[in-house]
C-alpha cells in the first residue's frame, strides 16, 4: 500500500521575487508552499533586483511547516548561475527547474547546483511544460530520483504546453487531458508528487474550483496557484471530503470488527469491501489527520 505523502502540497503559490507586496503578503495566506519565481514572472531587467530581494525577504521570514521553493531560470540561460548563488544563499527546501525536455539536462542540472554548493539536503522540482518533457518524462524522472539535488516534485505548466504545442486548453481541457494523465502515471509510477498547472482567470472563482476539482480526480497532489483567493480553495478541495472520510471510517469500523479480522473481502451494505479498500481507508484518515492539522495552524 502507498503511504500517506509526507509532504502536503494541496495549495502551491507562485510569488513573482520582483513584487515586494506579494513576497511580504505570502507567509500567511495559508498556502502549503511558497514558490517564489526568479523565471517568467520577473522581466529581464528585474532580475537581479528580485535575486536581492529574495534573499532578505527568506533571510527575515520562514513559517514552520511551510516548504519554500524558488524556481530558477532555465539551463543554457546566463540567469542560471545567478540564480543558484541566491538559492545557495537564502537556503529554500527546494529548487524549482522550468523547461525540463531530458534526463540529459538534469544531469547537466546536477553539475551546476554542485559548483553551486546547494546544500545535500536540498530537494528538486521539476516543470513538465515542453513537448519534449512529456515525451521523455519517465526517464526524466528515473534519472532525477538518482541525482543531487534529488527530484521530489513535478510540476505542470499548462501555459507553456499550450504555447509550444497549440493545445486548445478549454472545454474542460479534453485536449489536454491524455497529457495530463501520462504525466500522473510516470509520477505515481516512480513515486514523486505531482502538481495541476495554473487557473490564469483568477476572477472566475467557480472556473478555478471546477478545473481544481478535475485535477484532483485526476490524481494530482495539488494545484499550482497564481493568487491568493485561489489558496483556501486549492486546500478544500485536495484535502478528503467529509463523505469520504465517513466512508473511511465505517470500513474501519467493518474491518476492526472481531468476526471480519480473517476475511479479506466483506459484504459492506451491498458493496465489496475488500482489504485493499480498508488499506486506502486507513490512508485517507492519516491524511486528514494531517491537513486538517495544517489548516487549524494556518
Ligand atoms: N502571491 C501573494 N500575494 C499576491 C499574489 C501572489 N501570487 N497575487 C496578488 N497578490 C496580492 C497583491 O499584492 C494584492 O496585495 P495588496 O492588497 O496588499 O495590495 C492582493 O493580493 C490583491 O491582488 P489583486 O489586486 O487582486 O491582483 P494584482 O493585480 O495585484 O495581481 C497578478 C494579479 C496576476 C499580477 C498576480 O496575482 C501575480 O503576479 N500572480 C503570480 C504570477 C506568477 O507568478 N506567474 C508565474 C507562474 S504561472
Ligand atoms: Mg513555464
Amino acid at each position: 500500500m502507498s503511504k500517506p505523502p509526507a509532504y502536503l502540497r494541496r495549495s502551491v503559490l507562485y510569488v513573482p521575487a520582483a513584487n515586494a507586496r506579494a513576497m511580504a503578503k505570502s507567509w500567511s495566506l495559508g498556502a502549503d508552499v511558497i514558490v517564489f519565481d526568479l523565471e517568467d514572472a520577473v522581466a529581464p531587467s528585474a532580475k537581479a533586483a528580485a535575486r536581492e530581494a529574495l534573499i532578505t525577504q527568506l533571510a527575515e521570514n520562514r513559517r514552520l511547516g511551510m516548504e519554500v521553493v524558488i524556481r530558477v531560470n532555465a539551463l543554457g540561460t546566463a540567469d542560471l548561475a545567478l540564480d543558484l548563488e541566491a538559492v545557495a544563499r537564502s537556503r529554500p527546501d527546494a529548487v524549482l527547474l522550468p523547461k525540463v525536455d531530458s534526463a540529459d539536462d538534469l544531469h547537466a542540472f546536477a553539475k551546476s547546483a554542485a559548483a553551486a554548493a546547494l546544500p545535500p539536503d536540498m530537494l528538486l522540482w521539476a516543470m513538465v511544460e515542453t513537448a519534449s518533457g512529456i515525451a521523455e518524462l519517465d526517464a526524466i524522472v528515473q534519472a532525477g530520483m538518482s541525482l543531487q539535488p534529488r527530484l521530489h516534485c513535478l510540476v505542470v505548466g499548462t501555459n507553456d504546453i499550450a504555447k509550444e504545442t497549440g493545445v486548445f486548453t478549454g472545454d474542460q481541457r479534453a485536449c489536454l487531458v491524455p497529457w495530463l494523465m501520462h504525466i500522473v502515471l510516470v509520477a505515481k509510477r516512480r513515486g514523486v508528487t505531482v502538481l495541476d498547472g495554473v487557473w490564469n482567470d483568477f476572477r472566475n472563482q467557480a472556473g478555478f474550483d471546477l478545473e481544481a476539482t478535475q485535477g484532483m480526480k485526476m490524481g494530482f497532489d495539488g494545484k499550482t496557484l497564481i493568487h491568493p483567493s485561489q489558496v483556501e480553495h486549492a486546500n478544500r478541495i485536495f484535502s478528503p471530503s467529509p463523505e469520504a472520510l465517513e466512508d473511511a471510517r465505517r470500513i474501519v469500523a467493518v474491518f476492526s470488527d472481531p468476526q471480519h479480522a480473517a476475511s479479506n473481502v466483506v459484504n459492506f451494505d451491498g458493496r465489496m469491501v475488500e482489504r485493499l479498500h480498508y488499506e486506502q481507508a486507513v490512508r485517507l484518515l492519516a491524511i486528514h489527520a494531517r491537513t486538517s492539522g495544517a489548516d487549524q495552524g494556518s
